[in-house]
């Protein structure tokens, strides 16, 4: 059952800023529908797409108003089932992306509630009383006060994002119902948004503090997750749940098969090592060893439990990796080549974001306006209020935004990067001149030739993907190292995380090259080097 994903690797669009076929500046069905041969020329298996449902745009898909059709802007049921048919033919399939924690408040549920409606104010999460003061996740209060009904509603995120009570059986019963619409249509898996989410505290008189501080992986969340798996039949299909500050305990539990709940789940532990005092708004350089500690942690924890890693550096809410954890200059091409390799090799299934295999960087934005997204926005406000000043403000948000991944894809060195013939909804950096697929896949050294080899060894090779892993020391903080084993192979990775050349010491490395990004080989490894080698 597992094997299927083990050498697969998947690949994310944020469909608003993949290919607009139609001109309004806005990504599509029919654009993507238009790129699935370069999506297969990848060698990829799967394709996940963040929402193209019906929905207000307040957090851009995120805030479904109907989970059974499509956002008018994004194209038509028809195009959605041609898109699918179309990457069948090509040996690939979609995940189509289930935003279930929440709802819109423009849905019909949450508007009838509001309208009074006992039977549909159970679909949420009222209180006659505010229980707490709590934050949202994208700032401000998590519980809102509705002066019509005399009463208050969580929302972990946006105002516009009320939670779903899953304690009501009928609202469970809603959700599988739209899990089976989706697998009638021949979608081949799917991933489930803020999945620990779900299952709040059995008493929320808690402390203030954020919200989903309180509510992950709550008390029902195993039981709920394996009830939604089961009845739906998608055992089989590939599943990935997107877990917010997760334990590894509860990520084992998650995804041993024998459990019946997700083929495997996002963790974000690895993505806030550059959080100063573990505030995302806050900048700090990355902390490496904890960074290699975490990955100790999980990578180690999971394997020797029978868990299963989805291993990733980006998607659709963090900053571009080459510009976080690499050097966007003088080792671009060094760095993202590094830093695709750390990924790939792992013990799990990769997730290529949009760009990503072409060394895609951050936005660059310099004024507030050039922004669209709504945590964005928010936080540049706390931020001043906190009494930084508006350049300060704007420095984390060059760093931090969520805007810098939502950047239109570069196909090309024309108009609009080739994304778009009319006025993008997002800018575009100035370096789509040169980092675009056109320019790439006709080097043969490129970032995105690269990947394309990345993601052949993983299939070519068991070892990368069924091999147990283990970390070593390579006695040297920056240089990351790490072996794969499997009966009598043994496969060694070495990534150097630094601009200068680095000595290393006490990893054996003699065998075959597998993979690399300088040619010839040192004991010194140079900036941003990545070296692959396979024994036996
Ligand atoms: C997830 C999504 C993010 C969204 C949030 C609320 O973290 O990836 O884009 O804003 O959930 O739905
Ligand atoms: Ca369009």
């Amino acid at each position: 059952m597992l094997d299927k994903y083990k050498s697969s690797t998947v690949y994310q669009i944020y469909i608003k800023s993949f290919c607009d076929s139609n001109g309004d500046g806005i990504g599509d069905l029919n654009g993507i529908r238009s790129k699935l041969k370069y999506i297969q020329s990848l060698g990829v298996k799967y394709i996940w797409v963040t929402p193209f449902f019906c929905s207000p745009m307040v957090d851009n898909g995120y805030d479904v108003s109907d989970y059974r059709n499509i956002n008018p802007m994004f194209g038509t049921m028809e195009d959605c089932e041609a898109m699918i048919a179309e990457a069948k033919e090509l040996g690939m399939s979609f995940m189509f992306d289930m935003v279930f924690n929440h709802t819109s408040n423009q849905h019909e549920w949450f508007k009838r509630a509001l309208a009074g409606d006992e039977e549909y104010m159970n679909y949420y999460i009222f209180r006659d009383e505010k229980p707490a003061d709590w934050t949202a996740s994208f700032g401000g209060p998590a519980w809102d006060y509705v002066p019509e009904l005399g009463k208050w509603y969580l929302h972990l995120f946006a105002p516009e994002q009320p939670d779903l009570n899953w304690e009501n059986p009928k609202v469970r019963e809603e959700l599988k119902d739209v899990i089976r619409f989706w697998k009638a249509k021949g979608v081949g898996g799917f991933r489930f948004d803020v999945l620990n989410l779900i299952s709040k505290p059995d008493d929320l008189h808690l402390p203030s503090g954020s919200a989903t501080r309180f509510c992950k992986d709550g008390p029902r969340v195993h039981e709920y997750i394996r009830e939604l798996v089961t009845d739906t039949g998608i055992e089989d299909m590939i599943t990935v749940g997107e877990m917010a500050s997760t334990t590894l305990d509860n990520s084992i539990r998650y995804t041993r098969p024998e459990n019946h709940e997700m083929s495997m789940c996002f963790s974000f532990h690895h993505l806030k090592v550059d959080f100063k005092n573990g505030e995302k708004f806050s900048l700090m350089p990355p902390d490496l060893k904890m960074l290699r500690n975490v990955f100790v942690e999980w990578q180690e924890g999971m394997s020797n439990a029978g868990g299963w890693n989805a291993v990733f550096w980006c998607n659709h809410d963090q900053p571009r990796i080459v510009s976080r954890f690499g050097d966007e200059g003088q080792y671009w091409k060094e760095s993202a080549k590094m830093l695709g390799t750390f990924v790939h090799m792992l013990r799990g299934t990769p997730y290529i974001y949009q760009g990503e295999e072409l060394g895609m960087t951050n936005a660059h934005f310099k004024s507030l306006d050039e922004y669209d997204d709504v945590e964005a926005i928010n936080y540049y406000h706390i931020l001043l209020e906190r009494g930084n000043s508006e350049s300060e403000a704007l420095n984390v948000l060059a760093n931090r935004a969520r805007d810098n991944s939502r950047t239109p894809m570069q196909w090309n060195s024309g108009k609009n990067a080739g994304f778009s013939e009319g006025k993008t909804w997002l800018g575009i950096p100035e370096n789509y001149k040169s980092i675009n697929v056109e320019t790439e896949d006709a080097d043969d050294d490129s970032i995105l030739n690269y990947y394309r080899k990345l993601v052949q060894l993983r299939k070519d090779y068991r070892i990368i993907s069924e091999g147990s892993v283990k970390f070593l020391d390579a006695g040297n903080e920056k240089v990351f190292a790490y072996e794969r084993r499997l009966d009598n192979q043994r496969l060694v990775v070495l990534c150097n995380f630094s601009s200068e050349d680095e000595k290393i010491s006490g990893v054996d490395i003699k065998g075959e090259v597998l993979i690399g990004n300088y040619s010839g080989s040192h004991k010194i490894m140079r900036p941003y080097e990545t070296l692959v080698i396979l024994e036996g």
